[in-house]
């Protein structure tokens, strides 16, 4: 049966290899916090960490994440305090909130590998991750605070 690991936590899954890494998060393990908008990788609302990257997990096969570390938007930290959480709450960036989690874990993502990214780069970065109510200003001020923190 394959292994998962998921937010540090090892899961045995009784699934087929092919079956997508989201139904797996959601249905299987039960962290529904990565959230199903297209299914076809055009939206970025699914997206987690594999082994640090941010991937679009509703068109990651399961064969694709055995043997790696996934970190979904629960385990992005224990208490709601990463770094780019924060800057989330104090730049007021959700509005109905279904695309944050992906947003967030893209942010993270970007702030992990290039700690002070240009305008271009987050547009670059980001530009994948469709937000319906547009919350598209207050997540570049987002970004930006982090950066300018560090
Ligand atoms: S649900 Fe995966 S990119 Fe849209
Ligand atoms: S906050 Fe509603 S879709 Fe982004």
């Amino acid at each position: 049966m394959p292994q998962i690991n998921i937010n540090g936590a090892v899961h045995d899954v009784d699934a087929d290899p092919q079956m997508p890494l989201l139904w797996v998060i959601r249905d299987l393990v039960g962290l529904t916090g990565t959230k199903f908008g297209c299914g076809v990788g055009a939206c970025g609302a699914c997206t987690v960490h594999l082994d640090g990257d941010a991937v679009r997990s509703c068109v990651t096969p399961l064969s694709a994440a055995t043997g790696h570390k996934i970190v979904t938007i629960e385990g992005l930290s224990t208490d709601g305090t990463h770094p780019v959480q924060r800057a989330w709450q104090a730049n007021n960036v959700p509005q109905c909130g279904y695309c944050q989690p992906g947003q967030i874990m893209q942010a993270a993502a970007l702030l992990k590998q290039t700690a002070k990214p240009t305008d271009q780069e987050i547009t670059d970065a980001m530009s994948g991750n469709i937000c319906r109510c547009g919350t598209y200003v207050r997540i570049r001020a987002a970004i930006k605070s982090v950066a300018e923190a560090m």
